[in-house]
């Protein structure tokens, strides 16, 4: 997980802190991204943050074990662009498959956590192609007649399409060769946009198109993070259960147990702010949802 950047969209918000740190509705930020890469089970996450920023990070998440995962730490010293993640992290991907997700990202949709796990074990890369208004802001895909993508174009001042790829990116091990052997993009970015046009060229490019009904914030601005604030919030309230909360991604993953989740909420050297916020017990409630889950299927499956 990539979580350093200058964040100067949000100064002087940002001068003191990180952007991943600040709170979206009632959790840091990163906690949905962490969320999102436990409903794909994944459970080691190399964090990679700013030298002054990464022991802040390290306090709030620790060794990662509290939601059965492992967490390492690891220092970007400039923003040298997105694809510096795989150079960075090369000895923690070691010959393994690897997926990157950006700090700011936040994607929430029914059935996301199955269909990422589709995506662990990639041949070449698999990356998302959503629809947005805006698409001008990231990487575009460029499509040809038959829908297929042709090229991508990172930032293009005129988009060849609407669907863009969000921040997150599964890839196969070569991928650590692929950002070696890139060259800096006019900015002084290694681009991700190059790594994915690398294996696009090679036809090793997988490209899932994300239902538009997935919800998916890019936190970078004030007006993106009150929204994403006003939509976890909202949506909390309606349904009465935490969005992006990696205790009940870890639990419904099966990394912890019903016992751990419990303490996580509530025990009293390690839960005890979380009940008064409010936090710890809505982990509860999650239980109770689950409980709930159970009745309905076995009714479902009564004749
Ligand atoms: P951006 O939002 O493009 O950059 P930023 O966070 O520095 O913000 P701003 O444009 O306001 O200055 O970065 C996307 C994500 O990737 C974000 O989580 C920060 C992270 N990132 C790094 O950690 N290192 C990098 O070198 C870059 C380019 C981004």
């Amino acid at each position: 997980m990539l979580a350093g950047g200058r964040a100067t969209r949000l100064s002087p918000a940002s001068r003191a802190t990180s952007k991943q740190l600040m709170h979206v509705y009632d959790k840091p930020l990163v906690y949905y991204p962490i969320t999102t890469l436990i409903h794909a089970r994944i459970h080691e996450i190399l964090i990679i943050s700013t030298p002054d920023q990464l022991p802040l990070f390290e306090h709030l998440l620790g060794d990662g074990s509290q939601w059965g995962c492992r967490f390492e730490y690891a220092a970007q010293p400039e923003p040298n662009g997105i694809a510096a993640a795989f150079l960075i992290g090369a000895e923690f991907i070691g010959d393994d498959d690897v997926a990157l997700i950006l700090g700011d990202n936040i994607f929430y949709g029914s059935g996301l956590g199955e269909q990422l796990q589709a995506y662990t074990s990639p041949v070449g890369a698999v990356v998302f192609g959503l629809w947005v208004p805006d698409p001008e802001r990231y990487g575009v895909l460029e499509l040809g007649p038959g829908g297929e993508v042709v090229a991508i174009h990172e930032k293009p001042l005129v988009a060849p399409s609407n669907y863009m790829i969000p921040g997150l990116y599964f890839y196969d091990n070569s991928v650590v060769e692929v950002a070696r052997n890139i060259t800096p993009s006019a900015r002084g970015e290694l681009e991700i946009s190059e790594v994915n046009s690398h294996y696009l060229r090679e036809g090793k490019l997988d490209v899932s198109r994300l239902p538009f009904s997935t919800e998916w914030f890019d936190v970078g601005t004030f007006d993106a993070l009150l929204d994403a604030q006003n939509w976890v919030g909202g949506q909390q309230h309606r349904k009465g259960l935490l969005i992006g909360a990696p205790e009940t991604a870890a639990h419904r993953e099966g990394f912890i147990s019903t016992e751990q989740l419990q303490l996580l909420a509530a025990a009293p050297d390690q839960g005890e702010d979380l009940m008064k916020s409010g936090y710890g017990e809505q982990l509860l409630r999650f239980l109770e949802f689950e409980a709930g889950e159970r009745f309905v299927a076995e009714e479902d499956a009564s004749p």
